[in-house]
């Protein structure tokens, strides 16, 4: 992190939610999601080389896409968490990604309001995140917690649209 920024909180709670650093018995149900995506499914070697480069960058950089686990069920569910992404460190992005089978319940507003508030505490004073045009939840879950869209830019796969939400 550099001067001006202070590293992200790794634990936080909401609710229903628990956020917290992946760790290495995370690789499975990390797998299962990359799968659900339409991917090909990492072996359990690169998932859980995976959760440990996004510690150590986590480390390194002061934010990191963290855990979602239900605190009643105590399953997980996907992550949502602060990340450079198409970004930069002083102005990151904010991602979620959760199961299909638990999709509609509230859950990624839920997380990535919390991640916002953690990101307000590390001194960051934008926040974005960039959708493909066709992507309406996550339109939706951006629209939510106060983002709005900024401008687009586009690649091989097609329109990318930035949001943005000053802090
Ligand atoms: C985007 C995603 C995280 C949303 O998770 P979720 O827990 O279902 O989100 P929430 O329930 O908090 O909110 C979803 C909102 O989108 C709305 N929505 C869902 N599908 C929609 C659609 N096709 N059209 C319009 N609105 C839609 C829901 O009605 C809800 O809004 P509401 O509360 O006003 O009713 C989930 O769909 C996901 O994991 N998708 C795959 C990964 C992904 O796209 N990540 C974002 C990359 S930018």
């Amino acid at each position: 992190m550099t001067a001006n920024f202070q590293p992200m909180e790794f634990e936080m709670e909401t609710n229903r939610l628990s956020l917290s650093m992946g760790k290495e018995s995370d690789a499975s149900w990390y797998r299962e999601l990359v799968a659900e995506r339409g991917q090909d499914m990492p072996t359990l070697t690169v998932a859980r080389d995976r959760v440990i480069s996004i510690r150590d960058k986590a480390m390194e950089k002061g934010i990191a896409p963290l855990t979602i686990r239900r605190r009643d069920e105590g399953d997980y569910i996907g992550y949502s968490g602060l990340i450079i992404g198409r970004s930069t460190l002083e102005e990151p992005e904010i991602a979620y990604e959760l199961f299909r089978r638990v999709h509609g319940n509230g859950y990624a507003t839920e997380a990535a309001s919390v991640v916002l508030h953690g990101a307000i505490a590390t001194g960051s004073h934008r926040l974005w995140s960039t959708v493909r045009s066709w992507n309406a939840a996550s339109f939706r879950v951006l629209e939510k917690i106060g983002f709005r869209r900024d401008h687009s830019t586009w690649d091989e796969r097609g329109e990318i649209v930035w949001n943005v939400r000053d802090l």
